[in-house]
């Protein structure tokens, strides 16, 4: 499939069949994605509670009271839902437990100096967002975004449907999965499946602004 198509086709799933699941394969793609988004000097501030049985899925929907309820159903009746955090903060544990898994990995098996360097930059890089711009959590979070956003495109382009859903109440999230003492923090989620037949957002029409107001060609 041309990827305009792959564009079209994906849409933000209001109503999951409950009885479809996403088979094993596919699950192990999704989670590929997850783990090989690019973020910000590989520092990969994140962690993922993959919930897809319905009591996991049901402690997801915890976070979808109240003025969220709108996206409970979603949620439970979903194959699978993603919950995406993000560090609260990168401690030097976190820089060596990346700085070794590049090693592991043989990023620097060509010139040893390398390592020292990889560890300067991201130290820099972490630096510059602690003390000058003084957004480090901020700064972690864009990294978690741009997960969710290659995350939702690679779905789509596996055929499966997705919602990305921000209506959810991180506090009750980070409280049920006691994410603050390991410095997470919940972000947003993502629901995964197959779609209902009665979904009424699969039929309409693809809405964005025009090509000439959001591009500036030069
Ligand atoms: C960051 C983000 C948060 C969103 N949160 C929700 C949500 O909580 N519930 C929901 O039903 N849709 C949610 N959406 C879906 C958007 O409303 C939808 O992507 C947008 O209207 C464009 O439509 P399309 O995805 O069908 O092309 C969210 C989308 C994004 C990118």
């Amino acid at each position: 499939m041309q990827l305009t198509e792959v564009l079209q086709r994906r849409y933000a799933t209001k109503a999951f069949d409950a009885n479809k699941k996403l088979p094993e394969a596919v699950v192990e793609q999704l989670l590929a994605l997850l783990r090989l988004s690019p973020s910000s000097t590989n520092i990969q501030p994140w962690h993922f509670v993959v919930a897809s049985t319905p009591e996991g899925k049901a402690r997801i929907a915890q976070g979808a009271g109240g003025s969220y309820s709108y996206n409970e159903s979603k949620i439970l009746n979903a194959s699978h839902v993603v919950l995406f955090c993000a560090r609260t903060q990168i401690d030097e544990a976190h820089l060596q437990k990346v700085l070794a898994a590049e090693e592991r990995d043989g990023r620097f098996a060509s010139a040893p100096e390398i390592k020292v360097a990889a560890h300067n930059t991201r130290l820099a890089y972490l630096n510059e967002h602690k003390f000058s711009k003084k957004d480090v959590p901020h700064w972690l979070e864009k990294q978690v975004y741009l997960n969710m956003g290659s995350f939702l495109l690679g779905a789509g382009l596996l055929g499966i449907d997705a919602v990305p859903l921000e209506g959810i109440d991180t506090a009750i999230l980070d409280a049920q999965f006691e994410l603050n003492a390991r410095d997470l923090t919940a972000i947003t989620a993502v629901a995964l499946g197959y779609r209902a037949d009665t979904d009424f957002n699969a039929g309409l029409p693809k809405s964005r602004l025009a090509a000439d107001e959001i591009f500036t060609l030069i």
